[in-house]
């Protein structure tokens, strides 16, 4: 051995060339997931393929890819003979509208983007990258849920995942979009998240399908019926948004990111804003109905008050009682949370609680300031509320809002009665400022109503009980069906013409920047679930 040359022996090595060539093989194969034909198949359902919604969603060439070449490691069922390079789903990071944002993908393609092993521990790095870094992450499911073949490590690939949605919820905003099946224990990774968008059509969501339902339940549904996008942003309130097609679903992401910081630590946006004039804004003066019973649409009082077309609705679909969405005032990126006269007279039901309360905390989580318009005639009486328990539903918004450190503006355009009164951002339950406009009402409850109670033996012995009612009536709103008694105490603050509300919101909006409110030490709180 001593005298060997080793400068003459007959090695061959790859040259850097063929090493180019096998890296750009390995490339190629990685892009086309499961291949041409699996990719054919989920264009022909009108569906994109994981590469190509990130290209939508990412500004052009922003992409970066984690994890390319990873692979599974089971050698059961066959696997031993199916790879694919990335494992079925594609994570990495890149940028929309200059602003960094973690993205993953599932690639149907590619065992029908079943999560296992491998493909959970893509996700859960990404989740910790994106904790780290305080950027969002975003998710684009499209999964027939736990890899079969892989059993338990299948789910326990969900639960690491699952566990970090909830360390990172608050941290960093979660934004889910669901672009085909999500079945079974995986909807719970999206339910954990901030937001959920659904595509028409080409997505569903159930913890079980149609089969066993019709197994159980003896019920026959389709899976869109079951959990289609329609049901869940209408019905079950599941989705926040449900999307036409998949470009819809990709920009509403966009837009949503505009409105939110890249985490907790950081104020909302602020987009670049010039004055529009004295900023005041006439046609509000007459957008209330002179007869108080009659209804008119929280729309469009919000967009006369915010930056033009700047309102993005939150939830349309459900619980229509209450709108809640983000908007631009100034600038300012805001959280608006009002009562809806224009469904069933704006009254606070159990499914409003629900769907404001969650609103207002992503808003005080993410440092986004509250506006809230209030025109509310109280919570919904009845059994069916009574037993699906309005009373701890209803109590979830008291809680939100008391909770809420972020700068809170209430406007009271008409009515504020009853609890809701204290439960719509009071300012006895911490709110910073209170408006109320010429035509508000604060009172425990309507001047018919209330007359009935307290003047019913009056009422009954007069010669004339219904001109009796009238005159009671008259001196019951006199009394108080207006806003002065309120601020008289101070409850309110100013009552203001409609006209200037906009001029003194962004002022006072101004005014309340720097807001530091601390809240008592604990671990966290109990909010009524
Ligand atoms: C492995 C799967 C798979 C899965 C689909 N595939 N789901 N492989 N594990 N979970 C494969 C199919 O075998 C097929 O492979 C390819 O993906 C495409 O599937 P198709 O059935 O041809 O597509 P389509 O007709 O569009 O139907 C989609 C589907 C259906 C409705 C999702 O595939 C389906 O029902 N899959 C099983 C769903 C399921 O029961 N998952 C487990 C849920 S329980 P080939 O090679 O033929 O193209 C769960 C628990 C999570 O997820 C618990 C967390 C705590």
């Amino acid at each position: 051995m001593a005298d060997e040359n080793l400068n003459e022996r007959k090695y061959t090595f790859p040259t850097h060339k063929q090493k180019y060539e096998l890296l750009d093989k390995k490339n190629q194969e990685a892009l086309l997931g499961g291949g041409q034909d699996r990719i054919d198949a989920q264009h022909k359902k009108g569906k994109l393929t994981a590469r190509e919604r990130i290209h939508l969603l990412l500004d052009e060439g922003s992409f970066e890819e984690i994890g390319k070449f990873v692979m599974h490691r089971s050698r059961d069922f066959g696997l031993d003979k199916q790879y694919f390079l990335g494992d079925g789903v594609v994570t990495g990071y890149g940028t929309v509208n200059g602003r960094l944002i973690y993205v993953f993908a599932q690639d149907f393609t590619v065992l029908g983007g079943s999560l296992a092993e491998a493909h959970a521990e893509k996700i859960v790095r990404l989740m910790e990258l994106a904790m780290k870094n305080g950027a969002p992450i975003i998710g684009l499911n499209d999964s027939g849920g736990a890899r079969i073949q892989e059993g338990v490590v299948s789910l326990g690939g969900y639960a690491d995942i699952f566990y970090r949605n909830t360390l990172a919820s608050g941290v960093i905003p979660q934004i889910s979009a669901i672009m085909g099946p999500c079945a079974g224990g995986a909807v719970y990774s999206p339910a954990i998240t901030d937001f959920i968008l659904m595509v028409e059509n080409t997505s569903y969501m159930f913890v079980t399908g149609p089969n066993v339902v019709k197994t159980v339940t003896q019920e026959d549904v389709t899976s869109e019926e079951l959990g289609g996008a329609s049901t869940h942003s209408s019905k079950s309130g599941v989705t926040h948004f449900s999307c036409a097609n998949e470009v819809e679903c990709i920009n509403h992401i966009k837009r949503l990111l505009s409105y939110v910081p890249q985490n907790c630590e950081e104020d909302a946006p602020f987009a670049p804003y010039e004055a529009q004039g004295d900023e005041s804004r006439p046609a509000l003066d007459t957008i209330i109905p002179e007869n108080p019973n009659q209804p008119y649409d929280m729309r469009e009082v919000i967009e006369q008050l915010v930056d033009t077309d700047s309102f993005f609705e939150v939830h349309k679909n459900f619980a229509e009682n209450i709108v809640v969405g983000f908007a631009r005032l100034g600038g300012r990126s805001i959280g608006i949370v009002g009562n809806n006269p224009a469904s069933m007279a704006g009254v606070l039901d159990i499914q409003a609680s629900t769907k404001a309360a969650r609103f207002v905390r992503f808003c005080d989580s993410f440092n986004i300031p509250l506006l809230v318009l209030e025109d509310v005639p109280g919570f919904l009486p009845g059994t069916d509320q009574e037993w699906n328990a309005i009373i701890t539903n209803g109590a979830k918004l008291l809680y939100a809002f008391s909770e809420a450190t972020v700068p809170r503006i209430t406007v009271i355009t008409r009515k504020a009665y009853g609890g809701a009164y204290d439960v719509m951002n009071s300012k006895h339950i911490g709110a910073d400022m209170n408006f109320a406009w010429p035509m508000a009402e604060i009172a425990v409850m309507g001047a018919k109503g209330a007359s009935e109670i307290i003047f019913r033996r009056e009422i009954m012995e007069a010669a004339d009980p219904e001109a009796k009612l009238q005159e009671k009536v008259d001196e019951y709103t006199d009394k108080f069906a207006n806003p002065y008694r309120a601020a008289h105490r101070g409850y309110v603050d100013e009552v203001i013409m409609p006209a200037d509300t906009r001029r003194k919101l962004i002022k006072a909006y101004k005014m309340l920047e720097n807001k530091v409110a601390v809240l008592p030490k604990k671990k966290h709180g109990n909010i009524p679930l």
